[in-house]
Parts: C-alpha cells; sequence; structure tokens
C-alpha cells in the first residue's frame, strides 16, 4: 500500500531488464520504495542490479523467471509474486521486442513470434496482475505502449500493430477497473535511447530512459490514465493520426 505520502512502497516489472524500466525503479526506491520483484527471461543476470537497489535502500529484492512467450505460466508466476510479497503498489509491464521489419518479411513466423510477445503476452500477464490487484483493491498497472502504435509506419508496422493492440488492450482493462480501487496507466513514449533501440537513427523527439521515468513518476503521483514521454508527442500525434493516409507515407518514410 502506498505510504501516507503517496510513495509508492512495491513495484513488479514485467521484463525486469528494461532500461526504462529500471529507470523508473532507481527513482521509486528513491523515494522510499523497499520492495522490488523484476520478473525476467534470465534473473541470475540481473545480479548486479539487485545489489545496486539494495545499496539504494530497497529492502525486499527480488527476482523471478518470466517469458512473456510461455502465457501457459503466466497467472501462476504473478499469483505467487503477490502471495510471497504480499500488496503491490505498481506493476510495469514493460518487456518488450522490436524486431526488424525486413527481418519479418523474410521470416513471417518471427513476426508473429514478436506480437506474440509483445501483445499476447501482455494480454495474459496484464489480466493476472489485473485479478491481483483487483483482489487486494488498490495499485496500478503502468504499460509501456509506444507511439508506434498511435499511427503504424510502414518501416516497423509488425512492431507498431502489437503496440497498437497492446494499447488498446490496456485502455479497455483500465476501463473494466474503474471502481475497483486498482489503475492502468498507458505510456507511450517515442523514441528512446536504450538497448533497444542502439544503433538506429534516432527519431524527432528522441529521448532517454530518464526522461520517459520521470513521466512515469510523476504519471503515477498525478494518477494519469495516459503518459506522453516526451509531453509534446501527444499533441504532434493528435495531428499525424489525422493525416491523409498518403500524406502519412511520406511524413513517415525514414
Ligand atoms: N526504446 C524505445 O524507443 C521505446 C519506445 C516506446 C516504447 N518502448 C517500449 O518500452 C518497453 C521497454 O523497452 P526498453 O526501451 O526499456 O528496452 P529494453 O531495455 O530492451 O527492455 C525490453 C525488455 O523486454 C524483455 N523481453 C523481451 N522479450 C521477452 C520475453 N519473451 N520475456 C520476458 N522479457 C522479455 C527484454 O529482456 P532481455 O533483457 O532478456 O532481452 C528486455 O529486458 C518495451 O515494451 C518497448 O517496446 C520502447
Amino acid at each position: 500500500m502506498r505510504d501516507a505520502l503517496g510513495a509508492v512502497q512495491s513495484v513488479l516489472v514485467l521484463g525486469g531488464g528494461s532500461e526504462i524500466a529500471l529507470t523508473t525503479v532507481r527513482k521509486l526506491v528513491g523515494d522510499r520504495c523497499r520492495t522490488v520483484v523484476l520478473a525476467a527471461r534470465r534473473p541470475d543476470e540481473l545480479a548486479g542490479t539487485v545489489a545496486e537497489l539494495q545499496a539504494a535502500g530497497a529492502t525486499d529484492v527480488d527476482t523471478v523467471a518470466f517469458d512473456a512467450l510461455d502465457p501457459a505460466s503466466h497467472e501462476k508466476i504473478i499469483d505467487g509474486i503477490f502471495e510471497a510479497h504480499g500488496d503491490i503498489d505498481v506493476v510495469l509491464l514493460a518487456f518488450g521486442v522490436l524486431g526488424d521489419q525486413k527481418e519479418f518479411d523474410a521470416d513471417p513466423a518471427s513476426a508473429a513470434q514478436a506480437i506474440a510477445a509483445n501483445f499476447g503476452g501482455a494480454v495474459s500477464a496484464g489480466l493476472a496482475v489485473a485479478h491481483n490487484l483487483r483482489k487486494q483493491g488498490h495499485g496500478t498497472l503502468v504499460v509501456l505502449s509506444s507511439v508506434a502504435g498511435e499511427r503504424v509506419r510502414k518501416d516497423n508496422f509488425v512492431y507498431g500493430s502489437s503496440k497498437a493492440g497492446l494499447d488498446g488492450f490496456a485502455q479497455g482493462l483500465g476501463d473494466s477497473l474503474v471502481g475497483s480501487g486498482a489503475r492502468v496507466m498507458v505510456v507511450r513514449p517515442g523514441f528512446v535511447h536504450t538497448k533497444m533501440t542502439e544503433g538506429m537513427d534516432a527519431a524527432p523527439f528522441s529521448t532517454t530512459p530518464d526522461v520517459v521515468a520521470d513521466a512515469i513518476v510523476e504519471g503515477l503521483h498525478k494518477r494519469r490514465d495516459v503518459v506522453w514521454a516526451p509531453s509534446q508527442l501527444r499533441y504532434v500525434f493528435s495531428a499525424l493520426r489525422h493525416l491523409p493516409r498518403p500524406v502519412w507515407r511520406k511524413v513517415s518514410d525514414r
């Protein structure tokens, strides 16, 4: 349960190695968050991060094996985390793969696998989280969507469509939780400099994990439904989404 000043005391990250999520977790720990659970494909690789969070003041830091591509395991893993650690104030759903559109074109099965991780895995994990948040009567599921789903580009339409599906799912889930005490906050970053985008040409309004993490922390304090990072992208995309398709094809070509 958040403390009397509204500070988050416990956080679970699904996709525990995500740079955006870990930057957010560091800020939450700096603001008195004491329980951190990192659920990741290779939890052993997070030993250094665990030590760092403990040194920063987190008293209960745990890692759990979690694979977005194994939806049948999600309910048991997530229920187990809530049972072991008690109430969880914030869950960051941060796993995702970007992939490469040309490789997806050449290997359709790999495209379906990216959709299965980004969208399918988020549906099974998100529903399992919602069940637990509803039961405890409070808590926020933060879903890392993307502007890529706001208007899908031909250059990464498999990734973009996975985020469009994820965004719609997260909004609907949030609406279904109204009145339960639990909430969903959808986060729509633009291009963020993380290992996911390493070596790529930066898009306009490119930003850093620090800026996105600040926007997430502020959104949690203000109980926002949707957060854009950087914030100007809200206005940029409200214009871009109405462009006639031939114009969009041209401006989104990069
Ligand atoms: N970077 C951007 O420009 C950007 C922009 C908008 C939205 N986003 C979204 O923000 C979220 C976080 O991205 P990020 O920038 O922090 O990138 P990141 O550091 O690469 O984090 C992505 C995480 O997803 C994990 N993951 C991938 N497939 C998984 C699977 N099958 N099961 C469990 N975990 C899996 C990765 O695990 P491993 O460490 O094991 O590889 C990695 O820790 C993603 O959903 C991304 O789509 C990113």
